[in-house]
């Protein structure tokens, strides 16, 4: 049964656990390759003819389920709620009706499950109604919780303005690496990750009387520890209101996990949905995608915004740069098309445009991550557009590898989509698969996050919170007792944990940092070997969320040219290394970063993230030492990441540990001439599986740094480092290419 093995749970596109930029890379490289084919063909066509007549052909089937009922209420469209006030605003939404209702339930229960459809106004207004209602007396705040960060940014700045206060003030958020709240902060919104974290420095949550944890039916990692967490709190802290609110129908679930706890339901506003399907299977949807926004543009009535679901930010751009040139071709022959997108590293004066209402005369297409899904709610949307696939994360316990692929979503994913398109108005769905693959080869439920990844990160936060007997912890759904396993192992060997399985000094201190373990390791270790310094700031490089260079097309030789500057012959971690303390060395300048063909806003963030480690340092008692010798600072690195050990053998790498065939990635400084034993960052996959972010080490350093992990023959031939190419082989055939 082929479609037993796909794999469909839904991924969140930035946070996933602790939010590391590492996932991202990962998702960039797939998506590079992934619509590789597909942007090729768009140019073609493009230069040669319109593309006017290529249509894609769409049969509609069915209404959304559930959206035959048509609402009374007349719809609000975007250019009447731009008129309104924001108080006017406030009272259109759904869940105004039932402020009064809400606020009594909570005072009633101590827990409240919460269910309204996307939009109806849960996490911008139930907090809001809570501290209107006085429940932030005695300096208590009220939490919320967000999956996404950019939901969590996005939504605080909008309740700022509502409740007219300062971002950061009354109103505030906290991300990883990222505090925008103050003393006078009443409401928090925060990333589930972050309240996580929180329970490290305050076990019982005594400065909230009330913790939303919002998109529920998210199912992340993060949330779904949280669940177990707050629902033992609850117990002790009869004064501690708590929400679980959700989008979808999941609610009867949570209900029964918080002992039967009575749900609260916001009927929704929902208008009829067509939904169509394509006729035949589309071999491209990046093409089709395309092919339909201009095929709904020119065919379909105005108002009325598309909203088109894509895997990520590469996938969009390369989308946007398509439609983009078409409109300059197409000229005044169609009507105004504004291209804008949206997704987890956009930065935020970018994400407050695709809010704006779109001109009376012109359309918007709004290309979105699945962040749109549930998280983030933009008005005057009649046209979805859904080719059926996303993201997601997977791990596998034995390997250890994880990965990052596109996969098909689930039927729920897809009716959230459609849903998208009911808000304002009827809409129509464009799913750019077909009806039968619909029916038949979608999963109904996406598979929750714990059941599908890398579980070091919280095994380590919840030791640290004293939750020792994790086999028996309160799970919704338990993650399988492998991934349980295997991230203990992985902790001992980093040794953040004794034989008994208890936490050391050692791993007390690695949770104090929001990093992997491996890289709270790497840091730990760095005093021992005097280079501090360079080790945060390579941490810190390593955990920014986007590329750290640039390289624009027509300028690309040059562009090369600047990144080889900063290779160091000893890995990539090093170049890393020299392009922020080169960047330092001009005073961080703006203009350096150009001509370096160095992005700027993303070395701005490695700056921050630098000193927020640099905090950390100090509160775990490490002195700001600083070497030139690389030696010192790869062997630091090797303390941590020494699982990642790879040996050049018959000309491909493989690891170590498990005999897994992999290349060093060609971006590296290693490429042309590899050593033949190298310690990565991270394994991505793209046409081939990738080592990226290598370092050249000597495998004598591992019987001293990880003498339980390693057997001495695994590390043999220490001395013989090269010989692959004295053997007269070039870098290239080594590389297998
Ligand atoms: O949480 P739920 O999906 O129920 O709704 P919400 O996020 O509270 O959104 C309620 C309304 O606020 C929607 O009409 C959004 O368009 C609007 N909103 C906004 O204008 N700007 C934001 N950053 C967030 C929400
Ligand atoms: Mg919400």
């Amino acid at each position: 049964d082929a479609t037993k093995d796909i794999p469909t749970a839904y991924i969140e596109e930035e946070d996933i656990p602790g939010g590391d930029g590492r996932r991202w890379e990962q998702e960039r490289m797939k998506t590079a390759t992934f619509r590789a084919g597909a942007k090729d063909r768009i140019k073609d066509d493009y230069s040669d003819e319109l593309l006017l007549d290529e249509q894609i052909d769409f049969i509609q089937t069915s209404l959304m389920p559930g959206a035959d009922e048509a609402p009374k209420e007349p719809p609000i469209s975007a250019a009447q709620k731009k008129k309104m006030t924001i108080d006017e605003t406030r009272k259109s939404l759904p869940v105004f009706a039932f402020r009064e209702e809400f606020i009594q339930a909570v005072k009633d229960h101590q827990v409240l499950i919460i269910e309204g459809e996307t939009g109806s106004g849960k996490t911008t207004q139930l907090p809001q109604y809570l501290y209107e209602a006085g429940f932030c007396a005695d300096k208590k705040r009220i939490g919320c919780t967000q999956p996404r960060r950019v939901a969590a940014m996005s939504v605080a700045s909008r309740v700022a303005e509502e409740v007219g206060t300062k971002l950061g003030a009354v109103v505030g958020y906290s991300i990883r690496f990222e505090d925008c709240t103050s003393e006078r902060t009443a409401i928090k919104y925060m990333t589930d990750g972050m309240l996580l974290r929180e329970f490290m420095n305050e076990p019982d949550l005594a400065s909230y009387s009330v913790m939303m944890i919002d998109e529920a039916h998210e199912r992340t990692l993060h949330t779904d520890i949280l669940f177990g967490l707050v629902k033992d709190i609850a117990r002790f802290r009869p004064d501690l209101k708590l929400l679980i609110s959700s989008a979808t129908l999941d609610a009867d679930k949570f209900s029964k996990f918080f002992d039967n706890a009575p749900i609260f339901r916001i009927p929704g506003r929902r208008f009829p949905v067509d939904i169509y399907y394509t006729k035949a299977p589309e071999t491209d949807y990046v093409d089709a995608a395309v092919i339909s926004i201009l095929q709904i543009h020119m065919t379909q009535p105005l108002p009325g915004d598309i909203l088109v679901f894509l895997t990520g930010q590469e996938e969009i751009e390369n989308i946007q740069e398509a439609l983009n040139e078409r409109i300059k071709f197409l000229g005044s022959r169609i009507k105004e098309l504004i291209v804008l997108p949206i997704y987890a590293n956009l930065p935020s004066d970018m994400q407050v445009k695709i809010f704006e209402p779109t001109p009376p005369t012109a359309r918007k297409v709004v290309l979105a991550t699945n962040i749109a899904e549930t998280s983030v709610t933009i008005d005057g949307i009649t046209y979805v557009i859904d080719p059926g696939f996303v993201k997601q994360n997977s791990y596998d316990a034995r390997s250890g590898i994880e990965q990052l692929n596109v996969v098909p979503i689930a039927k729920a994913a897809a009716n959230q989509r459609a849903g998208r398109a009911g808000r304002t108005g009827p809409g129509k769905c464009f799913r750019l698969y077909t009806a039968w693959c619909y029916k038949h080869e979608l999963e109904d439920q996406p598979t929750p996050e714990i059941q599908r990844t890398n579980l070091g990160n919280v095994v380590l936060l919840l030791l640290s919170i004293g939750i020792n007997d994790l086999v028996h912890f309160d799970f919704l759904d338990p993650p399988p007792k492998e991934t349980l396993i295997a991230a203990l192992e992985h902790l001992y060997a980093l040794g953040a944990l004794n034989h008994k399985g208890e936490l050391t000094t050692l791993g007390r201190k690695m949770a104090e940092f929001p990093t992997d373990p491996a890289m709270s390791k790497m840091i730990l270790a760095s005093d021992e070997y005097g280079c501090s310094e360079e080790i945060i700031t390579i941490a810190a490089m390593l955990s920014v969320n986007a590329s750290i260079f640039y390289r624009p097309k027509a300028m690309a030789v040059h562009a090369d040219a600047a990144r080889k500057g900063f290779w160091s012959p000893v890995g990539d971690h090093l170049t890393l290394l020299n392009v922020f303390n080169r960047w330092k060395e001009t005073n961080f300048s703006t203009q350096w970063c150009m001509e370096s063909f160095v992005q700027h806003r993303t070395m701005k963030r490695a700056r921050d993230i630098r000193e927020q480690l640099e905090a950390l340092l100090e509160r775990v008692e490490i002195e700001a030492k600083s070497t030139t010798d690389t030696e010192a600072i790869r062997k630091a690195i090797a303390a941590g990441y020494f699982y990642n050990l790879a040996k050049l053998d018959k000309g491909s790498f493989k690891t170590v540990k498990h005999r897994h065939t992999t290349q060093i990635h060609p971006n590296s400084s290693l490429f042309e001439d590899p050593p033949r034993w190298v310690m990565y960052y991270e394994l991505v996959m793209t046409t081939k599986e990738f080592m990226r972010e290598v370092i050249d080490v000597d495998p004598r350093w591992l019987s001293k740094i990880a003498p339980h992990y390693y057997k001495s023959n695994e590390l043999e031939d220490a001395t013989t480092k090269k010989t692959a190419r004295k053997a007269g082989k070039s870098a290239a055939e080594l590389q297998g290419k």
